[in-house]
């Protein structure tokens, strides 16, 4: 990954998409799943960030979430909506970096980022704006890789910017309240780019109701 806002992040994944292959696999991402009957009910307004190819997305279309997936890379959002139309679901995708894209306030039943690193200040400013996004009651669900991912290399960016901590999320998504805020090792077996021991932070919090 290189500097958001440019075309080095949408050529870079535009071209690790290329591959015939869904490189994290079709399955959802095991903390999504876990966290899904905890979510606000069917038909959700969900919005997921830094889709790529789809695999997120599609579980909750098939839940009975409208879903909007926002990614850099259309190689990858194309695959996403292969997979949605061989599921037999719909999505509705938006090709924008997240640097450019307008996070409606009081819209979004749940907001998703399954391991959509950005660096600051991008991160700061895109889960600030998540905040006012959700709607009362509404939710966010992320899992990244924390810093001791480095000494791991089972995926994930190779510096230290683009890595999250529990203290900076909690930071991020003030306002909140945290169900779950955890950094822990898990094996992660999520497609051919994330597989073997992985060093993450969960999160899963939810906008008060008043
Ligand atoms: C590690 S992949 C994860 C994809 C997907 N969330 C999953 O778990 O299968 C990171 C994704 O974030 C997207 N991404 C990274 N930086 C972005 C940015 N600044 N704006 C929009 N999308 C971005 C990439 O295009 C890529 O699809």
């Amino acid at each position: 990954m290189s500097q958001p806002g440019g075309p080095d992040v949408r050529d870079q994944w535009n071209s690790r998409f290329s591959a015939q292959e869904y490189v994290y696999g079709t399955k959802p991402n095991d903390f999504l799943a876990e966290s899904a009957s905890s979510l606000p009910p069917a038909p959700a307004r969900v919005l997921s960030l830094g889709e790529g190819e789809g695999r997120n997305a599609v579980f909750l279309a098939t839940l009975g979430h409208r879903v909007t997936a926002v990614d850099a890379s259309e190689v990858g959002l194309g695959k996403a909506e292969k997979l949605a139309a061989e599921r037999g679901v719909s999505l509705k995708t938006v090709v924008s970096d997240l640097a450019d894209f307008t996070l409606t306030p009081d819209t979004w039943d749940v907001v998703v980022s399954i391991f959509c690193h950005l660096p600051m200040p991008l991160r700061r400013q895109v889960h600030r704006a998540v905040v006012a996004s959700l709607r009362p009651g509404g939710m966010v669900v992320l899992e990244g890789y924390t810093p001791a991912q480095l000494a791991l290399r089972t995926g994930g960016p190779p510096k230290r910017e683009w890595l999250y901590t529990a203290e900076e999320l909690r930071e991020d998504f003030q306002g909140l309240d945290f169900l779950v805020l955890r950094e822990l090792e898990r094996d992660v077996v999520e497609g051919k780019l994330h597989t073997g021991r992985g060093a993450v932070v969960q999160v899963l919090a939810r906008k008060p109701t008043r």
